[in-house]
């Protein structure tokens, strides 16, 4: 693998683009931020306006009914923090950091997989634009109590994704969007020296490999597990259209997980197994720039689009490009994913002010029928991320490797 090509390279016309919705990026978050109190957007309404939540809801079991609780809490922190980097306005420093504040309880949440999503948004950034130690702190706390939901098996090790670890419910699943989290932990082993981090989030890229990945390349949204063998008992899904399908997010956290992986792990199989799914993606996507929120869903469901899974897919190819070691692929990986990002600034970006959040047609969970065709937090955070990586190269997150301290 090349450490770096510094390959994001769009036109003139992308650039212009791209800077213009950096702008309303920053303008539209500025407006929404004192309107919030003390809670956080999660998704819109079908009229447009946010729904909030309190960050200090934390996942858990209600009776039989899994809750994961606020786990988009750190995107907006990482909304401000790129607002920040793109004007050079100390008001969204301070306005991330009374809002990380706010989030910081939830780094001691001992249930859920998702303390890797709500924390790499939001401290990891924090810490790497100001230095701040505090943003550091929280972030390796947030590790430890990632790392800690690692079940080992006598065929290798993985982290279990929802619930307390005392429940076998929770203990013996897991589910394809903690690829993405891994993240977190990666960026622990970096800044502390400790290895353990790495080996906990490289066990459980090896593992979900063999468990998740279908022969055709498409992914399982979750796996349970034999928590002796470490065998799969079964594939299944929670927001896909059912078990076997391909529900396009889940395709998405893989391909952004595998590229993480291999970019911290230094392992060329993450890269290549990155583009397989990658290729599959594009396969099922056949010309289109946005997937449907479930490439199997059929009927009136199939028009369902998921503007969040295409932009976490432009997020990684633009930096499954950085990395690629062929520069003719790598190049042509990049120009993929800034074309995704152009489609999703020309023709999905919410420019008026009446529709909250920055990309319509996400879709958080069709089966649940919950944030279908609205702005979803998440969504939002991954099209940020990746107009930084395009426009801002490593300033909203470290690059590399490399250890940060
Ligand atoms: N829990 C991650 C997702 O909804 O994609």
């Amino acid at each position: 693998m090349n450490e770096a090509n510094a390959l994001q390279v769009p036109t003139k016309a992308q650039s212009a683009l791209f800077g213009t919705v950096l702008d309303h990026i920053a303008r539209k978050v500025a407006e929404d931020e004192p309107t919030l109190g003390v809670e956080f957007p999660h998704v819109t309404a079908p009229d447009g306006q946010w729904i909030r939540l309190p960050a200090s809801l934390s996942a858990g079991y209600k009776g039989e009914t899994w809750s994961h609780g606020n786990w988009l809490c750190g995107f907006w922190v990482g909304l401000l923090l790129t607002s920040y980097l793109h004007t050079g306005d100390q008001k969204y420093l301070g306005w991330a950091r009374e809002r990380m504040r706010l989030v910081a309880q939830r780094a001691q949440d001992p249930n859920t997989h998702d303390i890797g999503f709500i924390f790499d948004s939001s401290a990891v950034p924090g810490f790497h634009i100001t230095g701040d130690p505090w943003y550091a702190q929280i972030a390796l706390e947030a590790a430890d109590k990632l790392r800690a939901r690692l079940v080992t098996t006598r065929g290798g090790a993985y982290l279990a994704s929802w619930g307390p670890l005392s429940d076998p419910r929770g203990r013996s699943a897991s589910a394809i969007d903690t690829m993405a989290n891994l993240s977190l932990l990666y960026w622990a082993a970096n800044h502390s020296d400790d290895g353990s981090y790495r080996l906990a989030a490289d066990a459980h890229a090896a593992m979900t490999a063999n468990a998740f990945i279908r022969p055709d390349d498409s992914t399982y949204h979750a796996v349970e597990y034999d928590m002796e063998s470490g065998a799969r008992k079964r594939g299944y899904t929670y927001q896909g259209a059912f078990d076997e399908s391909a529900w396009s997010r889940g395709q998405a956290w893989a391909i952004y997980g595998y590229v993480n992986s291999a970019r911290e792990t230094g392992k060329s199989a993450y890269l290549a197994l990155a583009e397989r799914l990658a290729e599959y993606y594009l396969r099922r996507l056949d010309g289109r720039q946005v997937p449907p929120w479930d490439f199997d869903a059929r009927g009136a469901d199939a028009e369902v689009k998921d503007t969040a899974a295409a932009a976490i897919v432009a997020s990684a190819l633009l930096e499954l490009g950085r990395l690629h070691s062929d520069a003719a692929r790598g190049g042509r990986w990049c120009k993929r994913g800034l074309d995704m990002l152009e489609a999703l600034c020309r023709d999905e970006f919410a420019y008026e002010s009446t529709h909250r959040g920055l990309l319509k047609h996400s879709c958080y969970s069709k089966p649940h029928n919950e944030g279908v065709t609205g702005a979803t937090m998440f969504g939002d955070f991954y099209f940020a991320e990746a107009l930084c990586r395009v426009m801002l190269p490593g300033k909203l997150r470290p690059e590399g490797a490399r250890p940060e301290k």
